[in-house]
């Protein structure tokens, strides 16, 4: 049996588990460094738009509309136009989720690896619905389009790391390493 493991490639150093979620973007230090830096890499201000909503994202934990308004200002774009980027990826959460934003992939390869079992079942140890915050404010499920990871079917997303080979079964072992300090299973 293939056992569950982190992908060893790390995904996008965004949403992190710790979360400012009420601080504005560019109001201090670190956030004008962001931008500048962000900006010195493009030779147009509309460039450093996604660099910026991942980071809106690292920071708050997921995209207001206030933080959309903000960038929409730095980069000289109007908000709907942010808007309608911020839309077009599910890797911007468009509204608040828990500590760990937990996405499983059910597309056609996770589809015929239980997939959607496996969605299920984190619902079922996290006891949370589909798209809401659990009490405790940790835990956010969703069903994603292909993770790009078809081979280790079933994929599952935690923030900005990939599990893979998840079945119904191992899904609390997935939970399980999560919290720094965790032993590794
Ligand atoms: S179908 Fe699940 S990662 Fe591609």
């Amino acid at each position: 049996m293939k056992k569950v493991h982190p992908a060893v490639v790390g995904a996008q150093p965004f949403q992190l588990a710790e979360h400012r979620p009420v601080e504005r973007l560019f109001e201090d230090a670190e956030g004008r460094d962001r931008l500048e830096k962000s900006l010195s890499r493009y030779p147009e201000k509309k460039g450093a738009l996604l660099p910026m909503l991942a980071y809106a994202q690292e920071r708050n934990g997921w995209l207001s509309p206030e933080a959309m308004e903000e960038i929409a200002e730095a980069l000289d774009l109007t908000p709907a136009y942010v808007r309608s980027v911020a839309t077009f990826y599910t890797m911007y959460a468009k509204r608040p989720v828990g500590r760990y934003w937990i996405q499983v992939c059910t597309c056609i390869s996770c589809h015929v690896n239980r997939g959607e079992e496996v969605f299920e079942s984190f619902l079922e140890h996290t006891g949370t619905r589909a798209g809401e915050v659990s009490e405790d404010g940790r835990y956010t499920v969703i069903e994603a389009e292909c993770l790009g990871a078809c081979g280790f079917a079933t994929v599952v997303q935690v923030n900005d790391r990939y599990f893979e080979n998840v079945t119904p079964e191992t899904v609390p072992e997935v939970l399980a390493q999560l919290e720094p300090g965790e032993p590794e299973a």
